[in-house]
């Protein structure tokens, strides 16, 4: 089968693929699922400004360093059998970073065999004790870079996941039965791949772990003295992955951190967010550290506008998954050509050769609508 040449299909095409309730797992967010949106919308109210007659020959190897990464993705054996590994290679194939979740289904180091590719380690904090060993074992696997995500101190309110009792670790016969009838393809699959297990937590004495893992029962106190800690004992570049408010970020930069993953995890956590590039706009700090957004990217003229206001790469997330469910390691490599592809579109358009050449004045943003009241108001003050 070929693989289809938009996004747009990449994602039908997952639809028909998956069952229903994998499906969903995958494309729901949090609460009524308005986040989603907030970050469509706020990504298409930015317009671009082309730079016409800038005599700027096109070369070949317009990207030296991707600037795309693949997030951090849970669970993706319940999409593709051995589905952490699948993206892992095709991330590596296209040389782009490629982040292993806490909750994948492939171990740290099943990925460290299968890909010599840039690999990063995306941590769940669950205990102090359980965090520290799996940064030991990153570290002595190669990983070059940690990202600690701070945006789950409790599960988003996912009703989608809710409603279809989602429980992929812990399947009984009959949901087992009634997936298999929904999707058989899918399910022979699935059934030839290993088990679906939590990878990273294989011990017996895990038990308690992996259950709060599924539950996203994490560590509510983990706070900025313990990223210090979890600083000093990783070798590599670590992120901090969920920052959203300005003064965050900047207490990333003076902890020594090496970026920040401006991020509200798809819309998946809080539904009220702050979309992640009205966030990165208000980051105007003269800074030194690398600064990274995700939520609702989906073509090339996304990533530019977030280069614009001042990102340093974008991570795809939803869209790596359609791809793995449209034809495993093959899909995930065309979805990621075809952001490539989007990408080299609208900077040859804007008049552009390179992503690094981008600027703020190829942006432009309506005033927002405070801009229009505040004037207002202060006229009518005595
Ligand atoms: C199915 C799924 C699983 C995810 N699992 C994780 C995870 O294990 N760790 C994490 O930090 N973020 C996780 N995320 C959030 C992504 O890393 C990323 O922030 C988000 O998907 C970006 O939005 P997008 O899907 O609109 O591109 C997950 C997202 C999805 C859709």
């Amino acid at each position: 089968m070929n693989n289809p040449e938009t996004i747009a299909g990449f994602r039908a095409q997952a639809q028909r693929n998956l069952p229903r309730e994998i499906f969903d797992y995958i494309e729901g967010g949090a609460d009524d699922e308005i986040c989603i949106q907030t970050n469509r919308r706020a990504l298409d109210e930015i317009k671009l400004v082309p730079r016409r007659l800038t005599g700027i020959p096109l070369t070949r190897n317009r990207h030296d360093k991707s600037p795309f990464l693949v997030a951090p993705l849970g669970l993706c054996g319940t999409v593709w059998p051995r589905g952490d590994i699948a993206i892992a290679r095709a991330a590596m194939q296209e040389n782009v970073p490629y982040i292993l979740s806490t909750v994948s289904n492939a171990s740290i180091e099943d990925i460290a065999r299968a890909s010599d590719g840039d690999r990063w380690f995306q941590l769940y904090v669950v205990t102090k004790e359980v965090s520290f060993d799996l940064i030991r074992r990153a570290a002595s696997s190669d990983y070059s870079t940690l990202v600690i995500t701070t945006d789950v101190p409790v599960n988003g309110n996912r009703e989608r996941d809710i409603a279809n009792k989602f429980q992929p670790a812990n399947m009984t016969w009959q949901k087992k039965f009634r997936l298999a009838i929904e999707k058989p393809l899918w399910a022979t699959r699935i059934a030839r791949g290993p088990r679906i297990d939590l990878a990273n937590f294989a011990d017996e004495h895990d038990d308690k772990v992996v259950r709060r893992l599924l539950k996203r029962s994490l560590d509510t106190t983990l706070s900025w003295d313990d990223i210090r800690q979890f600083r000093d004992a990783w070798p590599g570049k670590l992120y901090l992955k969920g920052l959203l408010h300005r003064d965050d970020i900047l207490m990333d930069c003076s902890l020594g951190a090496d970026g920040v993953v401006i991020s509200n995890h798809g819309g998946r956590q809080l539904d009220a967010s702050i979309s992640s590039i009205d966030s990165l706009k208000q980051v105007d700090v003269a800074r030194n550290i690398s600064l990274l957004v995700d939520s609702g990217f989906r073509r090339g003229s996304d990533a530019i506008k977030a280069k614009a206001l001042g990102a340093d790469g974008i991570l795809l997330g939803r869209p790596i998954l359609y791809g793995l469910a449209t034809s495993g390691e093959s899909g995930v490599r065309a979805v990621l050509k075809n952001f490539r592809a989007s990408l080299d579109n609208t900077l040859t358009q804007i008049g552009c050769n390179h992503i690094a050449q981008v600027t703020r004045d190829h942006v432009w943003m309506s005033s927002s609508p405070s801009d229009h009241i505040f004037p207002a108001i202060r006229e009518m003050e005595p």
